[in-house]
C-alpha cells in the first residue's frame, strides 16, 4: 500500500514544477530531501535599447537610494535634482558629478524638456501635487509610497494618469520581487487552501528607527525652503525638527501606517489579486517617544477583506511596534486552510500540517476521557516546510520595480503598481490612521474606491 504521506507530497512536488516551469521567471535548480524541499528562483538579466533621462524630486534618504537602482537599471542617465535643503543639492553634485542640473523649484525641472521621468521621494504632502504637475509636463512617474497623504487625493491621480497616458508607477517596491511573484503563484495552486487570514508586522526599538532622524547643523530658513515645503499645508514659522523629523506630524507624514502598512497591503493586493478590505479597525498609543510627534509608536490595525472573485473572505492584522525590544522584526504571512506561508522579497516559506492531531494537553485529557487511544510512538510525517528563495546574486525587488517601470516606458506597456493600485494601498492604510485619530471603525467600498459614510 502507498504510504499516504509520500503520496500525497508527490502531487504537491509535481504541481510545484509544473507551475514554476509555467511562469516566466523559472526554475533554475530544485533539490529536495526527506525533511526539506528547497528552490531556487531567478531572473533573467534586462538589457536596454534607448537611454531613459530621469531626474529626482526630493533627494533625501530614498530619493538617493531610489537613484543609486535606477542608475544601476542599464540605459539610465539622470540629468536633474530638486529639493527644499540646499545640502542635499550640493550632496547630489558630489554623488553624481557637476555637470546635473540643481533647483529649488520642482517646476522648473519639470519645465526641462531633456527629462523623461522623475523620481518622487518628498515628504507625502507633496506626492499628488507633484505626481499631477509632473504627468500634466509630460513626465513619467515613479512616485513614493504611500501614492497619497489623504484618502480625498487619490481620484485626481488617477485621472491625470488616464488623462495623460504616462507611465506611473508607485514605490512599494516588494511587488516586483521575486519573493512576491512565488506567494502569488503558489497562493493561486491553492498550496495553502483556501486563504482565511494575514497578518504582518513591523518591530523597531532605534531613534532612527522611530524616525528621530540627525538634523544637519546649518539648517536654516536660508538653506531651507521653508515656505515652499508648507505652501500646501498649515502655515507656521520655521521648524527645522518639522522640516527634517516629518513623518513624526500629520501635516507632513502618515505616520507608521502610511509609512510602513502600506508595503504589507502593496504586497497581500499583488500576491492576492484583492481591491482591499471593507472595513479598517486601528488602536494603539503613543508611549516611549515622547518628543512632541503626533502619531502613535504602537498601532494596531484589523482589516476584513469581503469575498471577491479574486479570493474568500478574509481577516488581516497588521501591527507596527517602536519599542519593541526584540527589534528589527518585519514578516508578511497568508494563512489558509491547508498552510501558511511566509513572504519576503527574496523568499517564500510554505508550512503545511498534515497531522490533524493536537499536542494541546486539554485536547490529549479530553481524548482520554472519550477512550481514544494516545500513544507517544513516532509517525513517519512527509515534509513540513517548503522553501522558495532567491538565487545568489539576485538584484533584489527594488531593481526590479526600476527595470518593471522603464520597461513599461520604452515598450509603452503598463506597470502592475499604477494609480489604482497604489490608490487601494494607501486607501486602508491612510483609513488605518483615520480610525485611530476619529475612534471609530471606517468603511470603505474597495471596488469604487469609496468612503462609505455611516
Ligand atoms: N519604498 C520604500 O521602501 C521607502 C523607504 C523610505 C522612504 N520612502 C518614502 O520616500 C519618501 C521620502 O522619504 P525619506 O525618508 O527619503 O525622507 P527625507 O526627509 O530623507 O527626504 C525627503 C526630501 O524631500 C525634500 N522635499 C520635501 N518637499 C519637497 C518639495 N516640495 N520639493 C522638493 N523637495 C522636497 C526634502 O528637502 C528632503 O530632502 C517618503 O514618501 C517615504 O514614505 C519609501
Amino acid at each position: 500500500m502507498k504510504n499516504k504521506n509520500t503520496s500525497s507530497r508527490r502531487k504537491f512536488l509535481q504541481k510545484l514544477s509544473a507551475s514554476s516551469a509555467a511562469l516566466a521567471l523559472g526554475t533554475k535548480a530544485l533539490a529536495e530531501n526527506q525533511e526539506k524541499y528547497v528552490e531556487t528562483l531567478f531572473r533573467a538579466p534586462f538589457s536596454a535599447n534607448d537611454q531613459v533621462n530621469i531626474a529626482l524630486i526630493g533627494a533625501g534618504i530614498m530619493g538617493g537610494e531610489d537613484t543609486r537602482t535606477a542608475l544601476s537599471v542599464p540605459g539610465t542617465k539622470l540629468v536633474a535634482v530638486c529639493d527644499l535643503y540646499d545640502g542635499r543639492l550640493k550632496e547630489a553634485k558630489t554623488k553624481w558629478g557637476n555637470d546635473i542640473f540643481t533647483t529649488r523649484s520642482y517646476k522648473e525641472l519639470l519645465n526641462r524638456s531633456d527629462i523623461d521621468a522623475v523620481i518622487i521621494a518628498t515628504s507625502d504632502h507633496w506626492h499628488q501635487q507633484i505626481s499631477i504637475d509632473a504627468m500634466k509636463a509630460g513626465k513619467h512617474v515613479y512616485c513614493e509610497k504611500p501614492m497619497v497623504h489623504s484618502i480625498m487625493e487619490g481620484p485626481a491621480v488617477i485621472k491625470t494618469q488616464q488623462e495623460t497616458g504616462k507611465v506611473f508607477q508607485v514605490g512599494s517596491q516588494g511587488v516586483s520581487s521575486l519573493g512576491n511573484e512565488k506567494a502569488r503563484e503558489l497562493l493561486k495552486d491553492g498550496v495553502i487552501g483556501d486563504l482565511n487570514y494575514a497578518e504582518g508586522f513591523w518591530a523597531r526599538h532605534s531613534p532612527t528607527g522611530a524616525w528621530q532622524y540627525p538634523i544637519p547643523d546649518d539648517a536654516s530658513p536660508q538653506t531651507v525652503d521653508w515656505e515652499a515645503y508648507i505652501s500646501n499645508t498649515t502655515k507656521r514659522s520655521f521648524d527645522k525638527t518639522r522640516f527634517f523629523r516629518w513623518r513624526n506630524y500629520l501635516d507632513y507624514g502618515t505616520g507608521m501606517s502610511g509609512d510602513l502598512f502600506v508595503h504589507l497591503f502593496s504586497s497581500l493586493h499583488f500576491i492576492t489579486n484583492s481591491f482591499g478590505p471593507n472595513k479598517v479597525y486601528a488602536a494603539g498609543g503613543l508611549r516611549y517617544w515622547l518628543d512632541g510627534r503626533e502619531v502613535p509608536d504602537v498601532l494596531l490595525g484589523t482589516f476584513d477583506y469581503p469575498k471577491s472573485n479574486a479570493h474568500p473572505a478574509f481577516n488581516l492584522s497588521l501591527r507596527c511596534n517602536f519599542v519593541d525590544g526584540t527589534s528589527g522584526t518585519t514578516f508578511l504571512r497568508l494563512v489558509g486552510s491547508l498552510g501558511s506561508m511566509d513572504i519576503t522579497w527574496d523568499s517564500v516559506t510554505v508550512k503545511r500540517n498534515k497531522s490533524a492531531d493536537s499536542d494541546d494537553p486539554f485536547m490529549i485529557e479530553q481524548m482520554k476521557r472519550m477512550g481514544t487511544p494516545v500513544t507517544d510512538r513516532k509517525r513517519i510525517v512527509g515534509p513540513e516546510e517548503y522553501t522558495f528563495a532567491a538565487e545568489r546574486g539576485y538584484k533584489g525587488g527594488p531593481y526590479d520595480h526600476f527595470v518593471n517601470f522603464f520597461t513599461a516606458i520604452r515598450n509603452k506597456g503598463k506597470v502592475v503598481e499604477d494609480a489604482v493600485f497604489g490608490y487601494r494601498a494607501a486607501a486602508p492604510a491612510l483609513l488605518c490612521n483615520d480610525s485611530y485619530n476619529q475612534d471609530k471603525a471606517m468603511l470603505w467600498d474597495p471596488e469604487k474606491m469609496q468612503l462609505i459614510k455611516k
